[in-house]
């Protein structure tokens, strides 16, 4: 089987998981591991056996790797993203992918000029039970789409990061519609606010509307005290139900309750296998930079409803 040499850039609590995810997949050969901490890149390196760097600039130069996974802090994911890029590295740049729509747009156009892969972090996407309800809607087993409400709530997180509730958790959702609908919303209408957060929201009720009378509402927030990440999605026939956490998928009608199970693989893994997969066979990946992009386009125009209290149109 032919193996790709991966490396991992911001070697943290995330990109720890994307090491050791490459380094059990058969499909890649993880070669280096950069992170600006030098005790951390020593001891993730070792833990591994690979590479160890603390500048990206000088482990890009190394012609073994191939593709990179982008795990940085998210306000530096942009500027990581493109240096690989330009080094010629397909890149697997986590969520939120960039700090603003301009940066996502050159990182899109990077990649495209460069001929190589460039796809986002959107996890969520790899789960089976996600998929089965792309499929249901997609085929109108559930009627026609009417709503789908997404929970992703949570205490306050131990590590603080360097963006808000919105381009850290709700962006997972944003894209999930993205992905249901297969279309881009006509419209955003958003309220959000910072309870116990100096600098950034904590807190985003987000309703997105389409076509034809269909509706998403996303709440997020770090100020629940314990954990929920669901999906809940109606049809005229049937409603579909996810749990992110447990993986359970619940199909309801007016006369039963299905479960369907799936084996349980680490979303991760399915996640690093396809963009692996992607790059050797040069096929078309789940979602490219062009999600990312567009989640972003959504997450600015929630930013301006809320600020200005308003009915965004996105057409
Ligand atoms: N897709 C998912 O489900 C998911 C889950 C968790 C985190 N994430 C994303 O992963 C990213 C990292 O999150 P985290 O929780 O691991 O953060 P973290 O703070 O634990 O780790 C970030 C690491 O990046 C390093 N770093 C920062 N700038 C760097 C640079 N220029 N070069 C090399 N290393 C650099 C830091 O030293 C740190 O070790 C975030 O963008 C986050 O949104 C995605």
């Amino acid at each position: 089987m032919e193996k790709i040499n991966v490396a991992v850039i911001g070697t943290g609590f995330w990109g720890k998981n994307h090491a050791r995810a490459y380094k059990e997949l058969e499909s890649t050969n993880l070669v280096a591991i950069c992170d600006v901490n030098a005790e951390r890149s020593q001891a993730i390196a070792s833990q591994f056996g690979v590479k160890a760097y603390t500048d990206s600039a000088q482990m890009l130069k190394d012609k073994e790797v191939e593709a990179v996974s982008v795990c940085t802090w998210s306000t530096v994911l942009a500027q990581e993203a493109l240096k690989s890029l330009e080094a010629g590295k397909h890149v697997l740049v986590e969520k939120p992918m960039a700090v603003d729509s301009k940066q996502a747009e050159k990182l899109l156009k990077t990649a495209q000029e460069n001929g190589l892969h460039l796809t986002v972090g959107f996890l969520s996407r790899f789960i089976p039970g996600l998929q089965h309800i792309r499929d249901a809607v997609a085929s109108k087993k559930i009627g026609e789409l009417v709503c789908a409400t997404a929970k992703r709530v949570t205490q306050w997180p131990e590590r603080i990061g360097d963006v808000g509730v919105i381009k850290d958790t709700a962006i997972h959702d944003i894209d999930v519609m993205q992905y249901l609908t297969g279309e881009d919303p006509t419209a955003v209408f958003a309220k959000t606010g910072n309870m116990r957060h100096k600098q950034f929201e904590d807190y985003a009720h987000i309703m997105l509307t389409y076509k034809n009378g269909k509706s998403a509402f996303i709440e997020s927030n770090w100020l629940t005290p314990y954990k929920t990440r669901t999906l809940t999605v109606t049809g005229s026939d049937a409603i579909l139900r996810l749990d992110y956490m447990t993986q359970e998928l619940f199909i309801e009608d007016a006369k039963q309750t299905l479960q369907p199970r799936y084996p349980v693989i680490e979303p991760l893994k399915l996640e690093l296998q396809h963009f692996a997969d992607c790059i050797t066979e040069k096929k078309k990946p789940l979602l490219t930079g062009i999600d990312g992009l567009k989640a972003l386009k959504i997450v600015e125009a929630i930013m301006e409803s809320s600020a200005k209290n308003k009915v965004i149109k996105m057409e």
